[in-house]
């Protein structure tokens, strides 16, 4: 082996930043935990690690809620759903020693006394188990829970750790439903838990190839000297999903796509995209980054929101071959529903490097495709040579495919083979899949392991959540007025969005890639 791989591999950089710090044992708590997303992704992502040897044996999972249950009817439920929706199947012998870490414990969130009950009995599993004083608190219950749940923790004393353990809490979105009431949800958050304590978790980050942006951007050295404004002409940010709102009706009518997708996910790629390198890896420099992106984006007065922000909602039409219902006859929604399952913008981030350069994005239920992907688009090659007729030659496109098939592909002209001179685009393209030869874990794998690890990095800081809100604030503003309010626009189940999605973009000469 050669002296450089050698080095290489005694010391691999660990993608995500920082090296990860060794995950401890600990009692992790789940408020909320019959409901959706503990069975679709908490139990099944902790299920995956224990499977794969990186769950320390004495993890050990409480769910806390309101329905009687006990522990064994709990663990049926639990390995029925997580045969459903494991990135893995499951495997019987590992299951039975997992269920093992799996307890039940009935209490309403605003009752004093079950918190009282379940700090008796997380000592009980610290002298049982091995988790060493160590809690998580995992917020996965509706957002008018979270209020009573904190107080109620700090009541009991929860929120204190022993010596030399430590407490911490996950905190599921929405947090907050606009700049006010996120503010008043971190003063409740405050006045129970340090912000070293507290983890609001965006799924986002912990994506695989959302992590590897900055790797990508900062580990090599071809494309920092042209990422900006004299070489890149625009970027787009496009998250698509077939899925309607399922059984969410109810949550989706009080937040919109603009508050359950661009508040949070998207503008964190935005700011992975956008930021300035780091001065290290540790997740303060590198949160200190992305807020500053967010803060420089620029602000639409009411006026503009028209201009620069389409909103549209799907009717009836048909995904994959099937016919669908429109969004107004979903169970649970308002038959006169003005909710937005559709939103497409157009950003500006006013920092030098970015100058004039737009960032489209745009995310949408019911589109004829699942695909999330980020593509900058470079600036044409001058008109010369071979640029001589106009516009013929396409543009340099790298994409960032965030999900399905993960990779980067980069878009580049070559000569077609022959006498004759023709060129066309032709596509280098990396698949996560085939050069790893591995599935990349799913986001709460990592984001749970690093909780336990204690590494904030790919968790939302209070500042990046309330600069967020500060900015979709006047959007939402705009969309409630009475009157001269921009319009609701409709577009069939099964189509890219509405057309006024794609005046956006032809206004400034532009076309959404064809994902
Ligand atoms: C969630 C949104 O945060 O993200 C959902 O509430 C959306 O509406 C989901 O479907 C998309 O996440 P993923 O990982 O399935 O792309």
């Amino acid at each position: 082996m050669s002296k450089d791989a050698a080095i290489s591999q005694s010391n691999p950089l660990r993608i995500g930043l920082s090296t990860r710090a060794v995950p401890q044992p600990c009692a992790l708590v789940i408020f909320g935990a019959t409901g959706d997303l503990a069975h679709r992704k908490l139990i099944p992502a902790l299920y995956n690690l224990a499977a794969a040897g990186e769950l320390p044996p004495a993890v050990t999972v409480t769910g806390f809620a309101r329905r009687p249950k006990k522990d064994d009817g709990f663990r049926d439920e639990l390995a029925e759903t997580t045969k459903q929706f494991s990135r893995q199947p499951v495997r019987d012998e590992i299951w039975k020693t997992f269920a093992q870490s799996l307890f039940y414990h009935q209490s309403e969130f605003d009752d004093q006394e079950g918190y009282q009950s379940v700090a008796k009995w997380l000592e009980q599993v610290d002298k049982e188990r091995g988790t060493r004083g160590n809690r998580l608190f995992y917020f996965a219950a509706a957002p008018e829970q979270f209020e009573p749940i904190l107080k109620n923790l700090k009541e009991a004393g929860l929120n204190k750790p022993k010596e030399g353990s430590w407490a911490r809490v996950i905190i599921e979105k929405p947090f907050g439903r606009d700049l006010a009431s996120a503010r008043e949800l971190n003063r409740v958050v405050r006045d129970a838990f340090s912000e070293d304590q507290t983890y609001r978790i965006d799924h986002f980050l912990g994506k695989e190839t959302a992590q590897n942006i900055l790797v990508l951007r900062f580990a090599n050295a071809i494309f920092e000297p042209i990422w900006n404004a004299r070489y890149i002409d625009h970027v787009q940010i496009t998250a698509a999903e077939t899925l309607g709102v399922e059984a969410r009706g109810g949550y989706y009518e009080t937040a919109g796509a603009l508050r359950d997708m661009v508040q949070n996910h998207m503008l964190q790629l935005l700011c992975l995209v956008a930021m300035e390198p780091p001065t290290d890896l540790g997740a303060d420099s590198i949160r200190d980054e992305k807020v500053k992106v967010v803060r420089s984006l620029r602000r639409y007065a009411p006026q503009q929101v028209g201009k620069y922000v389409v909103r549209g909602q799907y009717t009836a039409g048909a995904v994959g071959g099937k016919p669908v219902v429109g969004y107004r006859e979903e169970e649970k929604v308002n038959p006169n529903s003005e909710t937005e399952t559709y939103v497409a913008l157009r950003l500006l981030v006013d920092n030098w490097r970015w100058s004039d350069v737009p960032i489209y994005v745009r995310v949408g239920k019911r589109l004829p495709k699942s695909a999330t992907e980020i593509s900058v688009h470079f600036k044409r090659a001058p008109m010369v040579l071979f640029n001589r007729d106009s516009t013929s030659l396409d543009q340099n496109v790298l994409v960032i495919r965030i999900q399905p098939d993960e990779g980067i592909s980069l878009r580049m002209m070559a000569k077609i083979p022959g006498t004759s001179l023709r060129i066309e685009p032709v596509k280098m393209d990396f698949h996560y899949g085939t050069s790893f030869g591995k599935a990349s874990p799913e986001a709460y794998e990592r984001l749970l392991l690093d909780a336990m690890s204690g590494d904030p990095t790919l968790f939302a800081r209070r500042d990046e959540v309330e600069e967020a809100w500060a900015f979709v604030d006047p959007i939402e503003h705009a969309w409630s007025q009475k009157e001269n309010a921009p319009p609701l626009c409709f577009y069939p189940a099964g189509s890219w969005g509405p057309e006024e999605a794609d005046e956006l973009l032809a206004c400034d000469g532009r076309t959404w890639r064809r994902l």
